[in-house]
């Protein structure tokens, strides 16, 4: 019997309040998407391919690549659609000749300044929009430079960076916090720099690697990959990749595994784990190579001799 002091709650969840939506038009395709999506979204919706550089789903878009233009009637100039947010009746082209034109001129000003050899992606890129690098002639001004090892997890070769500032977003707010890299310098001679540019083992780092994980055309590079990129062996061809669960603390991040010949190359994380977003620590990404023990035959890497501890971790 329910006593007379006791009343029954109906327990519900909070309304929540409907997603306002916004109708546009991408290429003569009507399309709504949620208000504050971007164009981008809206293409991916439609199943229309724009291509990104500086752009990651787990990132800050910070625009400045500008590859992935598109024409908004009635807008003066072209729009980076990966951060411009619809608008009601926006009607938009990705493929028109303009766009065309600008797209594949960003394309060869990046191709004659910068090494894109390692870009995945790249090369079919540049044979979509037709972009002739060499038209700027064998003397146009390249950001050419030698590599830097100066640690035992990971180099940098800024012969490839194309100033994404993807691993400056990732190293600082959008995910690491540490903020050991920044831009410096202005115009062609602006680059990705270290404070006062000391070594990494000098600077802040502390070898999360997550910057590996969001740059686009291999300038960072695991010191493995990189290892056997310089002799010959590295085929993704023959690489299987495996989920797992990083056994070096209780957090226990999915670990994505590849492994080439028997050896695990390389350590990553999926984009879309909700826990990780594609990041890890110093242990999940390059912790791995205790399994590779007593394996000298497979570079100065896998001998748990080797390498050095970075000075600051
Ligand atoms: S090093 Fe890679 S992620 Fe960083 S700015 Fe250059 S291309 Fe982008
Ligand atoms: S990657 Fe780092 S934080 Fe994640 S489970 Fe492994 S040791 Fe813990
Ligand atoms: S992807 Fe939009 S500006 Fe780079």
């Amino acid at each position: 019997m329910t006593s007379p002091h006791l009343q029954l709650v109906q327990l519900s969840r909070p309304a929540t309040t409907p997603k306002v939506m916004v109708e546009l038009s991408v290429d003569g395709h009507s399309v709504k998407v949620p208000e504050g999506s971007t164009i981008l979204n809206a293409c991916q919706q439609l199943g229309i391919e724009v291509p990104t550089l500086c752009w990651l789903e787990t990132l800050k878009p910070v625009n400045v690549c500008r590859v992935c233009v598109v024409e908004v009637e009635g807008a003066r100039v072209l729009v980076p659609s990966c951060s411009r947010t619809v608008e009601p009746g926006m009607k938009v082209k990705t493929r028109s000749d303009r766009v065309n034109l600008t797209r594949r001129l960003v394309l060869e000003m990046l191709a004659s300044s910068v090494d894109l050899s390692t870009a995945p992606g790249m090369a079919e890129m540049l044979a979509e929009y037709d972009a002739k690098p060499e038209r700027f002639g064998p003397d146009a001004e390249t950001v050419a430079q030698p590599v830097k090892v100066d640690n035992d997890l990971y180099i940098r070769d800024y012969a490839k960076c194309v100033l994404c500032y993807k691993c400056v977003e990732a190293c600082g707010e959008d995910h690491q916090n540490t903020f050991a890299i920044a831009v410096a310098g202005r115009g062609f001679h602006a680059h990705i720099s270290t404070e006062f540019v000391v070594e990494l083992p000098e600077s802040a780092c502390v070898y999360c690697g997550n910057c590996i994980a969001v740059c686009p055309t291999g300038a960072l590079m695991s010191k493995r990959e990189w290892e056997l990129r310089q002799a010959g062996t590295w085929n993704e061809s023959k690489q299987t990749a495996t989920d797992t669960v990083c056994p070096f603390c209780g957090v226990g991040c999915t670990l994505t595994l590849h492994v080439q010949d028997g050896e695990i190359v390389k350590a990553t994380s999926p984009l879309d784990n909700d826990i990780t977003v594609g990041n890890l620590c110093i242990k999940g990404r390059f912790g791995w190579r205790h399994v590779q023990n007593g394996h000298a035959s497979r570079g100065p890497s896998a001998d748990p001799t080797a390498p050095r501890a970075p000075a600051n971790h």
